[in-house]
């Protein structure tokens, strides 16, 4: 990646960022909403410290600049709409990861975890909610799109993080710890845990711009291969990095007794699995040509982040 595109990259993620915390900001009002009696206080503020705390967004990206990719000319509020959804239920997935019963984490994105800021019980209930309330934002009619791609992204993110996706992987997970899991058990649990909301957000914006079936594997393949980076990187970050950059404690992986591949096969072998998987990923890219920029930049990116 050159200086420029990577400059440009920076941009186009702020600027994407930008857009769907103003929109989740709106829909995490005290107001409630028809259908719902009462939205308590504390667990909204609670919901806001989960969310509105200066995270990447990079799911987001992927939903709408996919989407932008496949259907340039279509309005992009229904895509915007879909990544807010994704990005509560990834929020959702951060809150119940750091508790007391799983990571037991104090810090994330540079601030106190919810349990931390709130109490445990708050932050399971804002993560429960949080859940919900994505799929409230899928299912309502402010979301202008044709009732069928509303149902399939409604079905896909269900999968994408449930038993058989992030809710399933964090399992094995959990179930991994102080046992030595091979290759393969890793390398699942990684595309379940992570890489399963990220393929989702690839596939989603296929779904959200009406692609065809061959486009929207393409784009689903192409999020397990970034996916799979993804964790690869958070890995070797909870090895090396500090937790001023990091935003959240690292070396919390070889303390819990999780086995990770960075930690198997050292940094210089990560590099390398890193490099292959971004090449697959622009390899699947190549039909689009030039127009596929950013999301090559975003490949490129989450191998070489350092957050
Ligand atoms: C962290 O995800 C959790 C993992 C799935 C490894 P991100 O690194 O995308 O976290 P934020 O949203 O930017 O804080
Ligand atoms: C978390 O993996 C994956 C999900 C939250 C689903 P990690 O436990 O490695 O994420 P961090 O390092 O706490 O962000
Ligand atoms: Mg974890
Ligand atoms: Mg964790
Ligand atoms: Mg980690």
């Amino acid at each position: 990646m050159t200086k420029d595109s990577e400059s440009g990259f920076g941009e186009a993620l702020g600027r994407r960022a930008q857009q769907v915390e103003t929109l989740l900001r709106q829909l995490l009002h005290n107001r409630p909403l028809s259908g719902e009696i009462d939205r308590p206080e504390r667990l909204m503020a609670a919901m806001r410290h989960g969310v509105l705390n200066g995270g990447k967004r990079l799911r987001p990206f992927l939903l709408i600049e996919t989407a932008a990719l496949l259907a340039p000319k279509q309005d992009e509020s229904a895509a915007l709409r879909a990544a807010a959804a994704l990005e509560c239920v990834h929020c959702y997935s951060l809150i119940h990861d750091d508790l007391p019963a799983m990571d037991n984490d104090d810090l994330r994105r540079g601030q106190p975890t919810v349990h931390r800021a709130f109490d445990e019980a708050t932050a399971i209930l804002a993560g429960d909610a949080l859940l919900t309330l994505a799929f409230a934002i899928l299912a309502d009619d402010e979301m202008d799109l044709p009732a069928e791609r509303r149902t399939a992204l409604i079905l896909e993110l269900a999968r994408a993080s449930g038993v058989g996706g992030m809710v399933g992987g964090q399992m094995l997970d959990l179930a991994g710890e102080g046992t030595l899991p091979g290759e393969s058990e890793i390398i699942r649990t990684q595309a379940m845990k992570t890489g399963a909301l990220i393929r989702f957000a690839c596939e989603a914006g296929a779904i959200t711009a009406g692609a065809g079936q061959e486009e929207r594997e393409r784009m689903a393949e192409f999020g397990s291969a970034i996916g799979l980076a993804f964790q690869l990187a958070d890995d070797l970050l909870d090895l090396t990095a500090d937790a001023a950059t990091l935003g959240k404690s690292p070396g919390k992986d070889a303390a819990a007794g999780k086995a990770t591949l960075a930690a198997l096969h050292g940094e210089e072998w990560t590099r390398r699995q890193l490099g292959g998987l971004i090449e697959q990923a622009h390899a699947l890219l190549e039909p689009f040509g030039d127009r596929a920029g950013l999301l090559r930049a975003a490949a490129s990116f989450v191998a070489t982040r350092d957050n």
